[in-house]
């Protein structure tokens, strides 16, 4: 089937180059994200291959349809960047990757904890420099600490075993229990009080409606101070505002952030020769206690591997008349 691919990296082409000698799509690999403005180059592609930081709102999703594209592939877990409704309206099938890697994204949470708490991204600067002082370096043991959890899904689920194993008490926070979870001794609590009780919070619940800004400042103002908090879900689960203010008063004592609620158009990008425009990320660079990656939980090789294979399944399922295994619940009833 004909792909147009936006937003393309290079360390995922390869892979999918690879992967595509299984499966015979016909990829096209533009690097510009897919907005309204660049909707007119999938004109003539039944597929648009899509990222989390392209634009697929109502104006892209009319152009795109209109000009004959019937799948839409998203090569990532979340779909908060796609207006599902418009697109179910169009008759636009969407299908996504809802598992991957959750150690990827797992394990990059819990890099985010250690290299905060021991301060390596500083270490590393210092010694470099020849500064061999331990001040300011001091961290703590994360053993016997609480560590909540809000989400055990496929990656909150592998994020709390992880830190059972350091020795932490896990707290969690979900509408569904995971039995599994309980019987590790994680317990399950409303979400004050793990605000109230958590030394360390890690957001692994997806953005909707209902997550948005799930910690803002009446949040914040509930935690521990010094508390850290983890961020590898989606940026708008925090109030950037709030947080920057709750740094700035010394109440948080540590930020661990893969994602940003405005890194669309920043994130991904080498920006390093340009003037950062956006004041708030320039202002959370500045915090010595904050650590800040690029939307890079997912960047492991095992997860690389599995999302070009299964986006590439997911399109010659379509292309054959197949079910869907992986299509969005809202969008099953479509005919094809
Ligand atoms: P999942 O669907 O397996 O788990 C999500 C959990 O959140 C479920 O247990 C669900 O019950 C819970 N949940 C949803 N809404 C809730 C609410 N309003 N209140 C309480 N609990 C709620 O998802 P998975 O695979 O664990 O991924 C979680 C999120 O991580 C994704 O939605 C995505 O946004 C993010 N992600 C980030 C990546 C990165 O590279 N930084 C890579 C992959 C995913």
């Amino acid at each position: 089937m004909k792909i147009a691919f936006f937003d393309t990296h290079q360390f995922e082409r390869n892979f999918f180059q690879k992967e595509n000698e299984k499966f015979g799509h016909d990829i096209t690999f533009f690097e510009t994200r897919l907005t309204e403005q660049t909707a007119n180059l999938a004109a003539q592609y039944p597929c648009v291959c899509a990222f989390v930081n392209d634009r697929l709102n109502s104006k892209t999703l009319n152009s795109i349809s209109a000009n004959g594209t019937r799948l839409i592939a998203l090569r990532s877990a979340g779909f908060n960047h796609v207006d599902m409704k418009v697109a179910c309206d169009l008759g636009l099938h969407v299908v996504r990757v809802p598992e991957y890697s959750p150690h990827a994204v797992a394990e990059h949470a819990v890099a985010l904890i250690l290299s905060l708490n021991r301060k390596i991204h500083r270490a590393y600067g210092r010694v470099r420099e020849g500064n061999f002082s331990l001040d300011g370096l001091v961290g703590f043991d994360l053993y016997k600490k609480t560590v909540g959890v809000i989400g055990t899904g496929r990656i909150g689920a592998v994020f709390a075993k992880i830190l059972a194993g350091f020795g932490c008490q896990v707290i969690a926070y979900d509408r569904v229990q995971n039995s599994e979870l309980l019987t590790a001794g994680v317990q399950y609590v409303s979400l004050n009080e793990l605000l109230k009780k958590s030394d360390t919070i890690s957001l692994h619940v997806p953005l909707t409606p209902e997550t948005r800004h799930v910690i803002d400042e009446k949040a914040l103002a509930l935690t521990k101070k010094g508390v850290m908090l983890i961020n590898t879900g989606r940026g708008a689960l925090i109030d950037t505002r709030a947080l920057i203010e709750s740094l700035k008063s010394g109440h948080i004592g540590y930020a661990g952030l893969d994602v940003y609620e405005e890194e669309e158009g920043i994130f991904f990008e080498n920006l390093s020769d340009q003037i950062l425009q956006d004041d708030q990320l320039a202002r959370l660079l500045t915090f010595p206690n904050v650590l800040l990656t690029s939307h890079q939980a997912f960047l492991t090789d095992e997860a690389l591997g599995n999302i070009a294979h299964t986006t590439l399944q997911n399109i010659t399922e379509f292309e054959k008349g197949n079910i869907l295994s992986n299509q969005n619940v809202r969008a099953k009833h479509l005919k094809r």
